[in-house]
């Protein structure tokens, strides 16, 4: 069996994969720190450990995220664009269009048919439309990032944040608490913000069907409703085995075997 591992050191959680026999055999999501190469080695040690691999069984590693140069057993690494469009369209072979929120940044990425990259837009290095946004606001809110979905889908009309920028929206954030305003009221605003930011950067790409969300965030549903609502579109799922989380991993552990055949 040829065996490969992907390794994602994002700028807020570092992911490991290992992939073999056209399946992921692990995947291990953990804190990214300021030490990024012994985050690397300790995922993929324990990336390994639940597949129960040896480090001599894995072919090839490929480093990918924002920390990719960092990964000091990797045999290359590759941009994270490539990554994601590759993982993405083997969840679900029919995306096109694969926008991945993550803790920092905001991308969107327009891949073929065979998940090659085309296109992409990335936000500027804003947090606003970002996982770090709603970061923020849960700080505020004195509320933990997996309690908004929740919040989300309770009644009760949506407040406008109006600030765009997080630091204003933060202080507006602190006002509407201190008004009295219901918390669900007040996290369907931040989604929303949030939307209106992702769903102009969606449109400097344009809308190929079908369109997946990759990135920590996704796992927020109220989020992808408030898109999905912003868009007028609605966004594809993933089979729910896959989690969208780990997908730049699985894409830099496909290229890592598309790489380990050619050799
Ligand atoms: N259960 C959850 N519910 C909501 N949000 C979550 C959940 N788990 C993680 N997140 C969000 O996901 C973000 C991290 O996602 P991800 O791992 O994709 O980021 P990253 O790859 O480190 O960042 P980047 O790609 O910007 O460098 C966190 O900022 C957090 O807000
Ligand atoms: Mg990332």
């Amino acid at each position: 069996m040829l065996i490969t591992a992907g390794v994602d050191i994002g700028s807020t959680a570092s992911k490991a994969v290992i992939f073999g026999d056209d399946k992921i055999l692990s995947s291990v999501i953990g804190p990214s720190s300021t030490n990024p190469a012994q985050t690397a080695l300790e995922i993929y040690r324990r990336a390994l450990e639940l597949a129960g691999k040896a480090e001599s069984e894995v072919a090839v590693v490929v480093g990918t995220g924002y920390g990719r140069a960092q990964v000091p057993f990797a045999h290359s690494n590759i941009s994270e664009l490539s990554c994601h469009g590759r993982g993405a369209h083997h969840a679900l072979n029919s995306a096109r269009t694969v926008l991945d929120i993550g803790g920092q940044d905001t991308k969107v990425i327009s891949v073929d048919k065979d998940g090659n990259l085309l296109d992409f837009a990335m936000n500027d290095k804003c947090a606003a439309g970002t996982g770090r946004f709603l970061e923020m606001m849960c700080r505020v809110l004195g509320l933990r990032l997996d309690q908004l979905a929740e919040m989300h889908f309770s009644d009760g009309e949506p407040c406008m944040i109006g600030n765009m920028c997080s630091v204003f929206a933060e202080s507006e954030v602190i006002n509407l608490v201190n008004e009295g305003v219901p918390l669900p009221r007040i996290v369907k605003g931040l989604h929303l913000s949030l939307a209106s930011r992702v769903a102009s950067l969606v449109k400097r790409v344009g809308i190929e069907p079908d369109l997946v969300i990759t990135g920590g965030v996704a796992k927020n549903r109220g989020v992808i409703d408030a898109i999905s609502n912003k868009l007028k579109f609605d966004l594809t799922r993933f089979p729910p085995e896959v989690d969208p989380q780990i997908i730049g991993a699985l894409g830099a552990a496909l290229i890592a075997s598309d790489s380990a055949r050619t050799k």
